[in-house]
């Protein structure tokens, strides 16, 4: 019963009221969970109109403005699907939708009484996920064990649908994949040397918004020497131990040589060359 009064007070016309023929379509588009306000300019309307917004192939009213009665109202829906979504500025009559989602799609009639209509195509897209880089741990142990310089890695987003996934070096493209189905996963290789010092983003973006992620070299590429053997380390110990000892002995015997030298040529410099450095310090 409340369902059949409210759907009647929803599509309940008053197309007669209203009678400027004119339209003009304006196209707006919204990322999912944000809010939108369609505005209208009030300097083309007097303030104190009656106004009417309608929705939909059905043109449902959503929401009214009646100066003569101070009736400012939201309605529903039919489906209840503007529930407490709807937002309208008493004094500007622009409508705001809360929290949008894809089912709040379509377009928005606003008549404004002795004026042209207004319409708005809204459009509402998918809240991007930030895309995940991650090694490629195949190519990992591979490039371990031989002398490969490169570390191979892949940015990858998952349930995504009309977008565009890319890999930059600074500002400049590398690669892109685009993708014009709903729901489907994607994934875009890199190369990169080990030592490069170059910043590498990957850019998942559709056509109002993007998200970024950002590539750490040193922390995502390191999983490929960390994953050296026990038996390598060790040597690389001992190897290591066997070095300093190797140099300290040296060091030792050259000190040794050295002092012996040394006093060698000290003896040798106070005989031959004691006068010019007398006469370097009285000038
Ligand atoms: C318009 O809305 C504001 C708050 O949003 C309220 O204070 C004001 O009384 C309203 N004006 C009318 C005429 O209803
Ligand atoms: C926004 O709408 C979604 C889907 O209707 C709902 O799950 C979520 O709780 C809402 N968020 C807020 C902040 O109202
Ligand atoms: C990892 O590298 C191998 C060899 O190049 C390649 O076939 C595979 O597709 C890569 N994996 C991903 C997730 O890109
Ligand atoms: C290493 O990566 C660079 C690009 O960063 C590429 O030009 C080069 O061919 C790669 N080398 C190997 C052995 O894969
Ligand atoms: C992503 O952005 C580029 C330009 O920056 C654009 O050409 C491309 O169409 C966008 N992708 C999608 C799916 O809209």
């Amino acid at each position: 019963m409340f369902h059949m009064f409210s759907f009647f007070l929803c599509c309940w016309s008053l197309t007669g009221v209203f009678g400027a023929e004119t339209n003009e379509i304006q196209s707006v588009s919204v990322t999912e969970g944000d809010s939108v306000t369609l505005y209208i300019d009030v300097t083309e309307i007097q303030k104190d109109k009656n106004m009417l917004w309608k929705y939909g192939a059905e043109k449902c009213n959503i929401a009214e403005i009646n100066r003569k009665y101070e009736m400012f109202s939201t309605f529903d829906g039919p489906d209840g699907r503007f529930r407490d979504r709807l937002k309208l500025d008493n004094q500007t009559g622009s409508l705001t939708i809360t929290n949008i989602t894809r089912e709040h799609a379509g377009v928005y009639q606003l008549e404004i009484a002795g004026a042209r209509k207004k319409s708005f195509s809204v459009s509402v897209y998918a809240r991007l996920p930030v895309p995940v880089i991650s090694s490629n741990a195949s190519q990992c142990s591979s490039s371990s064990s031989s002398s490969q310089q490169n570390c191979s890695l892949v940015c990858s987003v998952v349930n995504v649908g009309h977008v565009t996934l890319s890999w930059y070096k600074g500002n400049s493209l590398l690669s892109s994949i685009s993708v014009s189905d709903l729901s489907i996963s994607l994934s875009l290789p890199l190369e990169v040397e080990y030592q490069d010092k170059n910043t590498y983003s990957c850019v998942l973006n559709n056509s109002i918004s993007s998200q970024t992620q950002h590539l750490d070299i040193t922390q995502l590429c390191h999983t490929c020497a960390d994953s050296f053997s026990l038996i390598e380390l060790f040597s690389a110990a001992a190897a290591g131990s066997l070095l300093i000892m190797a140099g300290f002995g040296i060091f030792c015997f050259y000190r040794k040589h050295r002092k012996t030298e040394q006093q060698v040529q000290t003896h040798e410099d106070e005989i031959t060359y004691a006068e010019p450095t007398l006469n370097k310090r009285n000038t």
